[in-house]
């Protein structure tokens, strides 16, 4: 996974740059030890309670629930030393710089990507977020915000931080109690499998969301990168039409993912 996911910098456009920029967050040594042979920026992160999560932890098993919160608590930790960051998690691949369309108003606190975009920027309704990709910047709401977050994790047995998140902005109504400015970012441009970009010419990112296993993510990301490397092809040609018709691949090894 974490080769197919530098590979897309390699293949994005004005993304291979980006690469000095990222830090790796390993969990498990072996994705430590690769990332310092190809001589990235790697930190290791250790978590209570689980010796190393190395293996697979399968989508909803405690592991897995227990890393997403050693990962909030961390990015919690980064905010409050006063960095802004983009979090992407290693199954988005970046065919384009997100910069070109994230906002760079200071007063958006958070952009924050979404599985199935409702359509309005700014509305929650029904919008359902994806904590897999986000830009978020660092002031005293946001670091409210991922406090109030991280102090669930004792108290929202069964539920993966993201549906805490959820949870938080739909029934709770955090954005309006911090005053936070948080928009929904369009599957347009920061796209998954759950909903694919309408759009070869304004993707950005391309999440194997609505996945269940490495496998068929590693197998369907793989079918990503040649659905662009082809859209490269027709748009070096001039074709407009072969453009207008180029199709994203079926997922099927994902949809098969949730069978058995
Ligand atoms: C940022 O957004 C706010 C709220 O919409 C707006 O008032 C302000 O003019 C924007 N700032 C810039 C630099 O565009
Ligand atoms: C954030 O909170 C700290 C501590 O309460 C305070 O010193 C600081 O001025 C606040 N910063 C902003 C931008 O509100
Ligand atoms: C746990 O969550 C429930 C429902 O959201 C809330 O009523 C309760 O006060 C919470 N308990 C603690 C210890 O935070
Ligand atoms: C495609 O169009 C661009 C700009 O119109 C032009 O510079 C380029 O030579 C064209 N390429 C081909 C293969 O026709
Ligand atoms: C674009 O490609 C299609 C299919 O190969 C072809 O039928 C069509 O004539 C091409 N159009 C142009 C403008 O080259």
């Amino acid at each position: 996974m974490l080769d197919i996911f530098l590979r897309s910098f390699w293949f994005g456009e004005g993304t291979k740059s980006l690469v000095d920029n990222l830090l790796i967050v390993a969990v498990d040594e072996t994705a430590y030890d690769r990332c310092r042979f190809l001589r990235l920026n790697c930190f290791r992160l250790e978590s209570d309670g689980v010796d190393d999560f190395g293996g697979e932890k399968l989508y909803m098993s405690n592991d897995f629930i227990k890393m997403m919160w050693t990962r909030t608590r961390f990015l919690l930790d980064i905010l409050k030393r006063g960095y802004n960051f983009v979090f992407t998690d290693t199954d988005v691949v970046w065919l384009r710089n997100p910069f070109t369309k994230l906002s760079n108003n200071e007063t958006e606190d958070l952009q924050i990507s979404t599985d199935q975009f409702n359509g309005d920027s700014w509305s929650p309704e029904n919008q359902l977020i994806n904590t897999g990709f986000y830009f978020v910047r660092s002031n005293n709401k946001t670091i409210s915000l991922f406090e109030t977050w991280y102090g669930r994790k004792d108290n929202s047995t069964g539920q993966k931080e993201q549906d805490v998140l959820l949870d938080m902005i739909r029934n709770q109504g955090i954005i309006g109690k911090l005053g936070l400015r948080v928009r929904f970012l369009d599957t347009l441009y920061f796209s998954g499998f759950c909903q694919d970009s309408k759009d070869f010419r304004q993707v950005a990112t391309v999440h194997a969301n609505c996945c269940r296993s490495i496998f068929a993510k590693v197998k369907d990301l793989n079918a990503v990168l040649r659905d662009w490397k082809q859209f490269k092809i027709l748009e070096s040609s001039n074709n407009s039409s072969m453009v207008d018709n180029h199709k994203w691949s079926v997922h099927e090894a994902c949809w098969n993912s949730w069978k058995g």
